[in-house]
Protein backbone atom coordinates (compact mmCIF):
# COMPACT_ATOMS: atom_id res chain seq x y z
CA UNK A 1 0.00 0.00 0.00
CA UNK A 2 2.66 1.98 1.59
CA UNK A 3 4.73 1.52 -2.53
CA UNK A 4 1.44 2.75 -4.13
CA UNK A 5 1.19 5.97 -2.46
CA UNK A 6 4.58 6.63 -3.25
CA UNK A 7 4.52 6.17 -6.67
CA UNK A 8 1.75 8.03 -7.10
CA UNK A 9 2.83 10.54 -5.19
CA UNK A 10 5.85 10.47 -7.73
CA UNK A 11 3.82 10.62 -10.60
CA UNK A 12 1.80 13.72 -9.69
CA UNK A 13 5.28 14.94 -8.82
CA UNK A 14 6.54 14.34 -12.46
CA UNK A 15 3.74 16.13 -13.69
CA UNK A 16 3.78 19.20 -11.90
CA UNK A 17 7.42 19.51 -12.73
CA UNK A 18 6.70 18.73 -16.41
CA UNK A 19 4.20 21.20 -16.40
CA UNK A 20 6.15 24.15 -14.65
CA UNK A 21 9.35 23.17 -17.05
CA UNK A 22 7.34 23.59 -19.87
CA UNK A 23 5.52 26.77 -19.15
CA UNK A 24 8.83 28.30 -17.57
CA UNK A 25 10.36 27.27 -21.54
CA UNK A 26 7.41 28.44 -23.52
CA UNK A 27 7.83 31.86 -22.15
CA UNK A 28 11.22 32.44 -22.84
CA UNK A 29 11.23 30.83 -25.94
CA UNK A 30 7.90 32.68 -27.06
CA UNK A 31 9.66 36.03 -25.24
CA UNK A 32 13.16 35.68 -26.73
CA UNK A 33 14.02 36.82 -23.12
CA UNK A 34 16.84 35.37 -21.22
CA UNK A 35 16.68 31.85 -21.88
CA UNK A 36 19.91 31.07 -23.69
CA UNK A 37 19.68 28.05 -26.43
CA UNK A 38 22.19 26.11 -23.79
CA UNK A 39 19.68 26.57 -21.17
CA UNK A 40 16.67 25.93 -23.08
CA UNK A 41 18.14 22.56 -24.50
CA UNK A 42 19.02 21.56 -20.51
CA UNK A 43 15.10 22.11 -19.36
CA UNK A 44 14.04 19.90 -22.79
CA UNK A 45 16.56 17.24 -21.48
CA UNK A 46 15.03 17.51 -18.40
CA UNK A 47 11.69 17.45 -19.23
CA UNK A 48 12.66 14.69 -21.42
CA UNK A 49 14.22 12.60 -18.57
CA UNK A 50 11.03 12.91 -16.15
CA UNK A 51 9.34 11.54 -18.71
CA UNK A 52 11.71 8.77 -19.56
CA UNK A 53 10.93 8.02 -15.57
CA UNK A 54 7.15 8.40 -15.60
CA UNK A 55 6.99 6.04 -18.58
CA UNK A 56 9.28 3.58 -16.68
CA UNK A 57 6.82 3.00 -14.05
CA UNK A 58 4.65 1.15 -16.21
CA UNK A 59 7.51 -1.19 -16.48
CA UNK A 60 9.01 -1.57 -13.08
CA UNK A 61 9.61 -4.91 -11.92
CA UNK A 62 11.25 -4.28 -8.11
CA UNK A 63 11.35 -8.43 -7.53
CA UNK A 64 12.58 -9.28 -10.73
CA UNK A 65 15.38 -6.34 -10.29
CA UNK A 66 16.02 -7.72 -6.76
CA UNK A 67 16.82 -11.18 -7.61
CA UNK A 68 19.06 -9.81 -10.39
CA UNK A 69 21.16 -8.43 -7.77
CA UNK A 70 21.39 -10.98 -5.07
CA UNK A 71 22.62 -13.26 -8.17
CA UNK A 72 25.05 -10.41 -8.94
CA UNK A 73 26.85 -10.64 -5.11
CA UNK A 74 26.39 -14.77 -5.88
CA UNK A 75 28.24 -13.95 -8.84
CA UNK A 76 31.09 -12.68 -7.04
CA UNK A 77 30.87 -15.22 -4.52
CA UNK A 78 28.91 -12.57 -1.62
CA UNK A 79 25.35 -12.79 0.21
CA UNK A 80 23.62 -9.69 0.17
CA UNK A 81 20.95 -11.06 2.31
CA UNK A 82 23.10 -11.94 5.30
CA UNK A 83 24.60 -8.18 4.61
CA UNK A 84 21.52 -6.38 4.84
CA UNK A 85 21.22 -8.63 8.56
CA UNK A 86 24.87 -7.33 9.53
CA UNK A 87 23.56 -3.52 8.28
CA UNK A 88 20.19 -4.09 10.03
CA UNK A 89 22.08 -4.35 13.34
CA UNK A 90 24.60 -1.84 12.74
CA UNK A 91 22.21 1.00 11.77
CA UNK A 92 20.07 -0.11 15.26
CA UNK A 93 23.07 0.65 17.71
CA UNK A 94 24.11 3.72 15.19
CA UNK A 95 21.43 6.09 14.00
CA UNK A 96 21.91 8.25 11.18
CA UNK A 97 24.61 5.85 9.89
CA UNK A 98 22.26 4.92 7.03
CA UNK A 99 21.25 8.48 5.72
CA UNK A 100 23.73 8.07 2.74
CA UNK A 101 23.39 4.54 2.40
CA UNK A 102 23.41 2.89 -0.71
CA UNK A 103 24.57 -0.58 -2.33
CA UNK A 104 27.88 0.07 -0.90
CA UNK A 105 27.13 -0.16 2.40
CA UNK A 106 25.71 -3.79 1.53
CA UNK A 107 28.66 -4.86 -0.07
CA UNK A 108 30.96 -3.63 2.19
CA UNK A 109 29.01 -5.15 4.80
CA UNK A 110 28.93 -8.88 2.80
CA UNK A 111 32.56 -8.77 2.45
CA UNK A 112 33.14 -8.41 5.77
CA UNK A 113 33.69 -11.72 6.94
CA UNK A 114 37.00 -12.27 4.78
CA UNK A 115 39.04 -12.29 7.60
CA UNK A 116 42.24 -11.16 5.10
CA UNK A 117 41.15 -7.65 5.26
CA UNK A 118 43.58 -5.88 7.04
CA UNK A 119 44.46 -2.60 5.55
CA UNK A 120 42.08 -0.59 3.90
CA UNK A 121 42.16 2.83 2.06
CA UNK A 122 39.12 5.51 1.26
CA UNK A 123 39.42 7.75 -0.82
CA UNK A 124 36.52 10.96 -0.54
CA UNK A 125 36.10 11.12 3.41
CA UNK A 126 33.42 13.62 2.63
CA UNK A 127 30.83 13.48 6.30
CA UNK A 128 33.01 10.29 7.73
CA UNK A 129 29.71 8.66 8.05
CA UNK A 130 30.78 5.54 5.73
CA UNK A 131 33.98 5.65 7.36
CA UNK A 132 32.39 5.38 10.74
CA UNK A 133 30.84 2.19 8.92
CA UNK A 134 34.09 0.72 7.48
CA UNK A 135 35.45 0.91 11.50
CA UNK A 136 32.58 -0.85 12.67
CA UNK A 137 32.92 -3.47 10.00
CA UNK A 138 36.23 -3.91 10.07
CA UNK A 139 37.27 -4.11 13.78
CA UNK A 140 40.78 -5.21 13.07
CA UNK A 141 41.81 -3.63 10.16
CA UNK A 142 44.00 -0.65 9.73
CA UNK A 143 42.08 2.25 8.16
CA UNK A 144 42.91 5.18 5.86
CA UNK A 145 40.77 8.13 4.75
CA UNK A 146 41.65 10.68 2.65
CA UNK A 147 40.22 13.75 1.70
CA UNK A 148 41.24 17.29 0.79
CA UNK A 149 42.47 19.97 3.01
CA UNK A 150 39.89 22.00 4.60
CA UNK A 151 41.09 25.25 2.62
CA UNK A 152 41.49 23.53 -0.22
CA UNK A 153 39.28 25.69 -3.39
CA UNK A 154 37.61 22.22 -4.19
CA UNK A 155 37.16 21.64 -1.00
CA UNK A 156 35.21 24.59 -0.54
CA UNK A 157 33.36 24.99 -3.35
CA UNK A 158 32.05 21.58 -3.56
CA UNK A 159 29.43 19.37 -1.66
CA UNK A 160 27.46 22.17 -0.09
CA UNK A 161 30.69 23.73 1.90
CA UNK A 162 30.79 26.72 0.36
CA UNK A 163 29.19 28.65 3.32
CA UNK A 164 31.50 29.62 6.21
CA UNK A 165 29.40 28.42 9.18
CA UNK A 166 27.91 25.43 7.66
CA UNK A 167 31.64 24.11 6.44
CA UNK A 168 32.78 24.68 9.88
CA UNK A 169 30.18 22.64 11.41
CA UNK A 170 30.21 19.80 8.70
CA UNK A 171 34.62 19.95 9.41
CA UNK A 172 33.50 19.76 13.27
CA UNK A 173 30.89 17.08 13.10
CA UNK A 174 32.90 15.27 10.43
CA UNK A 175 35.79 15.40 12.88
CA UNK A 176 34.02 13.87 16.12
CA UNK A 177 32.89 10.88 14.14
CA UNK A 178 36.83 10.43 12.72
CA UNK A 179 37.73 10.75 16.62
CA UNK A 180 35.09 7.96 17.47
CA UNK A 181 36.52 5.48 15.12
CA UNK A 182 39.57 3.20 17.24
CA UNK A 183 41.60 2.51 14.19
CA UNK A 184 41.12 5.69 11.34
CA UNK A 185 44.07 7.52 10.17
CA UNK A 186 42.54 10.64 8.74
CA UNK A 187 44.61 12.08 5.46
CA UNK A 188 44.01 15.61 4.39
CA UNK A 189 45.44 15.75 0.99
CA UNK A 190 44.83 15.11 -2.72
CA UNK A 191 44.42 12.00 -3.48
CA UNK A 192 47.09 12.61 -6.75
CA UNK A 193 49.49 12.19 -3.88
CA UNK A 194 49.32 8.70 -3.41
CA UNK A 195 51.71 8.44 -6.48
CA UNK A 196 54.77 9.18 -4.05
CA UNK A 197 53.09 6.00 -1.71
CA UNK A 198 53.06 3.49 -4.44
CA UNK A 199 54.52 0.94 -1.52
CA UNK A 200 52.08 1.43 0.69
CA UNK A 201 49.58 -1.58 0.15
CA UNK A 202 45.74 -2.50 0.92
CA UNK A 203 43.59 -4.96 1.20
CA UNK A 204 40.69 -2.94 0.30
CA UNK A 205 40.17 0.20 -1.56
CA UNK A 206 36.80 2.57 -2.12
CA UNK A 207 37.25 5.08 -5.28
CA UNK A 208 34.93 7.81 -4.08
CA UNK A 209 36.95 10.95 -4.64
CA UNK A 210 36.11 13.03 -7.33
CA UNK A 211 34.19 11.55 -9.82
CA UNK A 212 35.28 13.50 -13.34
CA UNK A 213 37.98 13.68 -15.96
CA UNK A 214 40.71 13.95 -14.75
CA UNK A 215 40.69 13.07 -11.55
CA UNK A 216 38.79 9.52 -11.22
CA UNK A 217 41.42 8.13 -13.92
CA UNK A 218 44.25 9.04 -12.16
CA UNK A 219 42.77 7.73 -8.55
CA UNK A 220 41.89 4.56 -10.51
CA UNK A 221 45.33 4.01 -11.40
CA UNK A 222 47.39 4.94 -8.13
CA UNK A 223 44.63 2.60 -6.24
CA UNK A 224 45.75 -0.46 -8.28
CA UNK A 225 49.23 0.34 -7.85
CA UNK A 226 48.32 0.31 -4.45
CA UNK A 227 46.26 -2.41 -4.52
CA UNK A 228 47.98 -5.39 -2.55
CA UNK A 229 47.84 -8.88 -4.06
CA UNK A 230 44.18 -10.07 -4.11
CA UNK A 231 42.92 -7.56 -2.86
CA UNK A 232 39.64 -5.47 -4.33
CA UNK A 233 38.85 -2.16 -5.29
CA UNK A 234 35.41 -0.85 -5.56
CA UNK A 235 35.04 2.39 -7.30
CA UNK A 236 31.93 4.83 -6.73
CA UNK A 237 29.15 6.31 -9.19
CA UNK A 238 30.51 4.85 -12.44
CA UNK A 239 27.90 5.89 -15.43
CA UNK A 240 28.37 4.29 -18.48
CA UNK A 241 26.68 6.46 -20.59
CA UNK A 242 26.42 10.27 -19.95
CA UNK A 243 25.45 13.32 -21.90
CA UNK A 244 26.67 15.46 -19.88
CA UNK A 245 30.13 15.32 -17.80
CA UNK A 246 31.45 17.40 -14.80
CA UNK A 247 34.99 17.02 -12.88
CA UNK A 248 33.49 16.28 -9.75
CA UNK A 249 30.35 14.76 -9.41
CA UNK A 250 29.08 12.76 -12.81
CA UNK A 251 30.92 11.44 -15.45
CA UNK A 252 31.79 8.42 -17.77
CA UNK A 253 35.38 9.22 -16.36
CA UNK A 254 35.76 5.61 -14.37
CA UNK A 255 33.65 3.50 -16.96
CA UNK A 256 36.38 4.43 -20.02
CA UNK A 257 39.09 4.04 -17.41
CA UNK A 258 38.31 0.43 -15.86
CA UNK A 259 37.47 -0.21 -19.84
CA UNK A 260 41.14 0.64 -20.74
CA UNK A 261 42.51 -1.38 -17.88
CA UNK A 262 40.72 -4.43 -18.88
CA UNK A 263 41.70 -4.17 -22.63
CA UNK A 264 45.05 -3.58 -21.30
CA UNK A 265 44.65 -7.57 -19.42
CA UNK A 266 45.56 -5.82 -15.97
CA UNK A 267 41.80 -6.25 -14.58
CA UNK A 268 38.57 -7.85 -14.05
CA UNK A 269 35.58 -6.23 -13.17
CA UNK A 270 32.06 -6.27 -12.35
CA UNK A 271 29.30 -3.72 -12.57
CA UNK A 272 26.47 -3.52 -9.16
CA UNK A 273 23.90 -1.44 -9.44
CA UNK A 274 24.67 1.56 -6.68
CA UNK A 275 20.64 1.61 -6.17
CA UNK A 276 17.67 -0.77 -6.75
CA UNK A 277 14.69 0.84 -5.63
CA UNK A 278 12.19 2.95 -8.11
CA UNK A 279 13.12 4.85 -10.32
CA UNK A 280 16.97 4.15 -9.78
CA UNK A 281 16.94 0.39 -10.94
CA UNK A 282 16.57 1.05 -14.56
CA UNK A 283 16.68 3.22 -17.48
CA UNK A 284 19.10 6.94 -17.38
CA UNK A 285 19.44 7.07 -13.47
CA UNK A 286 21.12 3.94 -13.50
CA UNK A 287 24.45 4.27 -11.75
CA UNK A 288 26.92 1.33 -10.87
CA UNK A 289 29.54 0.46 -7.97
CA UNK A 290 32.29 -1.47 -9.91
CA UNK A 291 34.57 -4.12 -8.24
CA UNK A 292 37.68 -4.87 -9.53
CA UNK A 293 40.47 -7.10 -9.02
CA UNK A 294 43.60 -7.23 -10.53
CA UNK A 295 43.44 -10.30 -13.14
CA UNK A 296 47.00 -12.11 -12.66
CA UNK A 297 46.34 -12.49 -8.71
CA UNK A 298 43.18 -14.22 -9.43
CA UNK A 299 44.36 -17.26 -12.03
CA UNK A 300 43.96 -20.39 -11.36
C1 LIG B 1 31.27 11.51 -2.68
S1 LIG B 1 32.14 12.24 -1.38
C2 LIG B 1 32.71 10.85 -0.47
C3 LIG B 1 31.60 10.09 0.22
C4 LIG B 1 32.05 9.05 1.20
N1 LIG B 1 33.13 8.23 0.71
C5 LIG B 1 30.88 8.14 1.55
O1 LIG B 1 30.82 6.99 1.09
O2 LIG B 1 29.99 8.61 2.26
C6 LIG B 1 33.57 12.80 -2.21
C7 LIG B 1 34.62 13.42 -1.31
O3 LIG B 1 35.85 13.36 -2.05
C8 LIG B 1 36.59 14.51 -1.77
N2 LIG B 1 37.57 14.76 -2.86
C9 LIG B 1 37.34 15.33 -4.06
N3 LIG B 1 38.50 15.42 -4.77
C10 LIG B 1 39.45 14.87 -3.97
C11 LIG B 1 40.85 14.70 -4.12
N4 LIG B 1 41.49 15.07 -5.24
N5 LIG B 1 41.55 14.15 -3.10
C12 LIG B 1 40.93 13.76 -1.97
N6 LIG B 1 39.60 13.90 -1.76
C13 LIG B 1 38.87 14.46 -2.76
C14 LIG B 1 35.55 15.60 -1.66
O4 LIG B 1 36.07 16.69 -0.89
C15 LIG B 1 34.39 14.87 -0.96
O5 LIG B 1 34.39 15.09 0.42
Amino acid sequence: MNLIVTRCYFIIHIEVKVELYTKFALKNYLTFRGLKLQKLLNISQRILDKLKIFKLYFSYDYQEILVKQNSLYDQIGLNREKAHETLADIYLNHPGLDILKSEHHTLFAALSSNQKIKTILEIGTYAASFTKLLSILYPDAEITTMDLPDDDPIFKQTYDRNIINERLRFISERNSLIESCANVNFVQENSLLLINNRDLKFDLIWVDGAHGYPMIAMDIVNSLSCLAKKGFMFIDDVWIDRSQNDSNYRSIGAFESILALKNAGLIDYALIPKRIEFPHGEGHLKKYIARVIRSEDFKE
